[in-house]
């Protein structure tokens, strides 16, 4: 047996590096005993592996399996660590893998990361502050103290939305296994909490009055999914039920403001602002399509992009592998924008809706239109992240993307070929879909609109210089 000791319940370098050596190694995971700190954790129950064979050569981790480990990592089921092992060692031999949701081990990951997901969500949403004078800093003592018991070893994973969203405030958060600490400055970590550590109630309410109204996101009005996803714990007298009309009212303009703080709070750097957004997302419930799909699929690239490509959709590919633009059509747009003399990595890629939408035939899922509810839903994303990454260009490809950006249809064949301007007053241009190319089943007619298709995009490379 090989004992690998991590630091932390939610140590993922610690993990990786070990993961890494010990794949070097050849080492089975039934030869491992994963353990953190001092105190060994009960493995394998469930764990069943064949015998192994050795690789040679170079292993390229997939990116999707490093997607999925940073969340599961932090989940509270004690197999994690092993799991994700046997996960790494089987995909050496089955690179596919990773895409295999039916795959009893895959699922069960994916189950974590799910659940994980959702705790660092509820924790944004469901975190309470309360003011108490407690005679340092610079702001005359007042901090702002929070309780919560996540189910999930989350907090420091998410230390730094609440630095980015409460960067001017001095505040702390208390939990059972740990307790961060920001100073205006720095984030520091001490130990863990309990209840009675957290200031209590009634005089304090207002605050946190103020803290959900600088929070509120309208999904939540819904109250049978406010049910749904706010376990029982959390329902303790909520004093701003009685804030939601206003709030709705303000929302939108609201977020659209913090977002723009955010940007000014780090300085130009709005990394972390984006990443809060993103991992927001991955919790969104704001339409049903969430329900059948894998994962919200997050717009990538560089923050300070000066060009932006809004696609559709998400298809099956990008909806397994957590990126967009990855499968047939993302091929069609990369050899294009090659062609186009576009470099795709100075771009920023998303989709008007953030989740794959189909229907299921047999084993296949098939791609379904969005319809202009689900578009309008996810709005809301796509205005976030043009507010963040504020693009010189816009370029819609596709209706789907152009009745996102405009708020109203758009006719591809009328507007295509000239400088269009967004609501917001950027630059935006409208061409096809890659999948539209993709369809068209006369060859001449397919390669006239290729051509078409790269000369649209070699305009918009020249628009950014
Ligand atoms: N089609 C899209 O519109 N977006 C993707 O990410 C993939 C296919």
């Amino acid at each position: 047996m090989r004992v690998v000791t991590l630091s932390e319940p939610d140590d993922f370098d610690g993990w990786r590096d070990a993961a890494r050596g010990l794949i070097a190694e050849d080492v089975p995971p039934d030869e491992m005993v994963w353990q953190v700190g001092d105190e060994p954790v009960d493995l394998f129950a469930t764990v069943a592996e064949p015998a192994p064979v050795p690789t040679p050569g170079a292993f390229s981790v997939p990116r999707a399996f490093l997607d999925l480990a940073r969340s599961a990592i932090l989940g509270s089921d004690p197999e994690r660590f092993a799991l994700l092992y046997t996960l790494l060692f089987r995909l050496r031999r089955e690179p596919k893998l990773i895409e295999d949701r039916a795959d009893p081990l895959v699922r069960r990951l994916d189950r974590i990361a799910k659940d994980v997901r959702r705790d660092i969500h509820k924790m944004r949403a469901f975190l309470r502050f309360r003011e108490v004078e407690d005679g340092g800093g610079e702001e005359g003592g007042t901090r702002f103290v929070a309780w919560f018991e996540p189910d999930h070893h989350i907090v420091r994973a998410n230390a730094a939305f609440f630095v980015n969203r409460f960067a001017s405030m001095r505040w702390s958060i208390l939990t059972p296994e740990v307790s961060i600490h920001w100073d205006g400055k720095a984030l520091s970590e001490g130990p863990g909490a309990s209840k009675a550590d957290a200031p209590d109630g009634d005089p304090t309410e207002e605050v946190w009055k103020t803290y959900y109204a600088s929070i509120f996101n309208p999904a939540r009005v819904k109250i049978g999914a406010m049910l749904k996803e706010m376990p029982k714990k959390y329902w303790k007298n909520m004093p701003e039920t009685a804030l939601v009309p206003g709030l709705l009212a303000a929302a939108q303009a609201r977020e659209s403001g913090m977002i723009a703080k955010a940007r000014d709070t780090v300085g130009g750097n709005s990394l972390i602002a984006w990443e809060a957004l993103r991992d927001e997302a991955a919790g969104c419930t704001r339409c049903p399509l969430y329900k059948p799909a894998t994962q919200t699929v997050f717009g990538e690239g560089p923050v300070d992009a000066p060009l932006m490509f809004v696609g559709e959709q998400p298809g099956d590919q990008e909806d397994l592998a957590g990126r967009p633009f990855v499968g047939p059509a993302g091929q069609m747009f990369d050899k294009a924008m090659a062609e186009a003399g576009v470099d795709r990595s100075r771009a920023y890629v998303t989709n008007a809706v953030k989740h794959f939408k189909f229907e299921q035939r047999g084993k296949r899922r098939i791609h379904a239109k969005p319809g202009a509810g689900e578009i309008d839903a996810c709005r809301w994303w796509i205005e976030q992240e043009q507010m963040l990454i504020k693009p010189k260009v816009t370029v819609a490809l596709g209706a789907t993307a152009a009745r996102s950006l405009f708020g109203k249809v758009m006719t591809i064949g009328r507007e295509r070929g000239r400088a269009l301007q967004l609501p917001d007053g950027g630059e935006a241009w409208i061409t096809v879909h890659p999948s539209y190319l993709l369809r068209l089943p006369d060859p001449a007619q397919a390669a006239e609109e290729y051509a078409r298709f790269v000369e649209d995009l070699r305009v918009v490379g020249g628009r950014i210089g």
